[in-house]
């Protein structure tokens, strides 16, 4: 209740505007009352802004939906056609999120955002942002997280990014970087070491000399020098690591919306790319040609809750491949070439709830135990598509019953206590096996508290 009756009390607030103005004065209490003044006059905006809808004026109210998970208010403006950044006054609450991706915005004016005090993160990517006034993030004090890539920036002054003391993530790769004099101060603030959040896998695109060098690692005593940074050639390309991978950031969208997610699908990927932020909590990797898991693929992705994986050309999961993801809930595994998963492949999964395993040729013979072990010894794990697919005798049967039958078969050769033993027998290694690799993929340093504050929005 007390979640959604500000949203009531505002739509009531549009039909009923005069009654409710005279009774609210009353009843302020504390801090309340200053935002009921807010919603008040926020009201009245809304209330202006109709009629001068169903006038001619031209103000354009955009369509986008307010939501609240965990508390905080969510605006969700993306795909609106948008050209400007809409005014704080519109809305029957004060947004926390601000989601304007994939509109025609092309600049950010001078005040743009005043209203917006609560936000904490603002997406703006895949814009065509090509300028930034100087004062164009005034008043997001409290903002952490801002998304710019994907946009037409050439040049961005250090200034700009005053007003945002508590910024931790900027992103500002896939802009076309001008790396010249007036990007230096900028430049400087990326590379200092406490800021490794902002501006990952920004690139310049000009001039020649510094093409495709990162933002992060080139040395900015070069930009202003007299001739510009004309440096010898050879000199800095050759610690260039241009030919290293693209990790995740550059090749997958970033969102903030409903969670911090990565959408990597269709992007012809061969492997898992490496770098996936520690605070993403679902990547949707489907649809590619991923063949293999390796050992470390997720490696520091230790948000994770959901993982798909499904439609790619999977023929093996590495055991390790999958350590690390403590929090995972669902794995889509569907679609894939999948005979059967490897021995300690799942051992990390202490919260997985959703298993989908559909589509693959699962191989009804002795591999394949060790999944329908584990999902016994984790009766919580729903998991959907686990039928044999060869050979001949076990096609369409279910993996469970192929294996209770074998087990069954085994006691009548005086084995009688099959499962339990085998459950043993599974156990103990695993465990080890677990703890070493937790041992080998979270080094000492790592694990040390960090000072950086992570930021989740689920
Ligand atoms: C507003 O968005 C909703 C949900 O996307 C859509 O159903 C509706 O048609 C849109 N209205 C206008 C006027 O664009
Ligand atoms: C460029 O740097 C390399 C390596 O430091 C040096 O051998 C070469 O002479 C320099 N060339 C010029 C034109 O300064
Ligand atoms: C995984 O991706 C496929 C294809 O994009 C989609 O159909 C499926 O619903 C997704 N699975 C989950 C759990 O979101």
């Amino acid at each position: 209740m007390r979640v959604i009756s500000p949203i009531l009390l505002a739509f009531v607030a549009l039909s009923l505007l005069p009654s409710i103005e005279s009774k609210r004065p009353g009843k302020g209490r504390g801090l309340k009352s200053g935002r009921q003044k807010l919603t008040r006059d926020r009201s009245r905006m809304k209330a202006l802004r109709r009629q001068s809808r169903s006038g001619l004026s031209g103000v354009m109210i955009p369509n986008c939906s307010e939501m609240t998970q965990s508390g905080e208010v969510y605006l969700d403006c993306q795909d609106q056609s948008l050209t400007s950044i809409p005014s704080s006054s519109t809305w029957s609450r004060v947004p926390n999120h601000l989601l304007l991706a994939r509109n025609q915005i092309k600049a950010l004016r001078s005040g743009s955002f005043l209203g917006y005090e609560r936000l904490s993160s603002l997406d703006l990517q895949q814009n065509q942002i090509s300028q930034v006034e100087e004062d164009a993030f005034q008043g997001l004090t409290h903002l952490t997280t801002l998304l710019l890539q994907h946009n037409q920036l050439r040049t961005l002054s250090e200034e700009a990014l005053i007003p945002m003391p508590n910024l931790h993530y900027l992103r500002l790769y896939d802009n076309p970087w001008k790396c010249l004099c007036p990007m230096e101060s900028l430049i400087r603030t990326l590379q200092v070491p406490s800021n490794r959040n902002l501006g990952n896998h920004a690139k310049c695109a000009e001039p020649v000399s510094l093409k495709d060098r990162k933002l992060k690692q080139i040395d900015p005593d070069l930009l202003c020098e007299e001739f510009g940074p004309n440096v010898n050639i050879t000199q800095t390309l050759e610690p260039n690591p241009i030919r290293g991978k693209l990790d995740a950031t550059a090749l997958c969208h970033t969102y903030l919306f409903p969670v911090t997610w990565m959408d990597c699908r269709s992007r012809g990927l061969t492997e898992v790319p490496p770098g996936i932020p520690d605070n993403v909590v679902r990547v949707d990797l489907s649809l590619n040609k991923i063949h293999h898991l390796k050992p470390r693929d997720f490696q520091g992705a230790k948000s994770l809750r959901i993982l798909n994986l499904s439609s790619n050309d999977m023929q093996r999961i590495d055991t390790g491949s999958l350590s690390g993801l403590l929090h995972l809930q669902e794995l889509d595994l569907s679609s894939n070439r999948l005979h059967f998963v490897q021995y300690g492949v799942l051992e990390d999964l202490y919260f997985l709830s959703k298993l989908k395993l559909g589509g693959n040729p699962w191989m009804c013979d002795y591999n394949i135990h060790y999944m329908v072990y584990w999902l016994r010894l984790h009766p919580g794990v729903k998991h959907s598509g686990l039928l044999c697919q060869s050979p001949l005798e076990y096609i369409g049967e279910r993996v469970e019953d192929y294996v209770r039958s074998y087990n069954r078969d085994c006691s009548y050769n005086s084995r009688p206590d099959q499962n339990q033993r085998d459950a043993e027998i599974w156990d103990s290694p695993m465990e080890l096996q677990g703890e070493i690799e937790e041992e080998e993929l979270e080094p000492s340093h790592l694990r040390a508290p960090k000072k950086y504050q992570i930021f989740r929005l689920a």
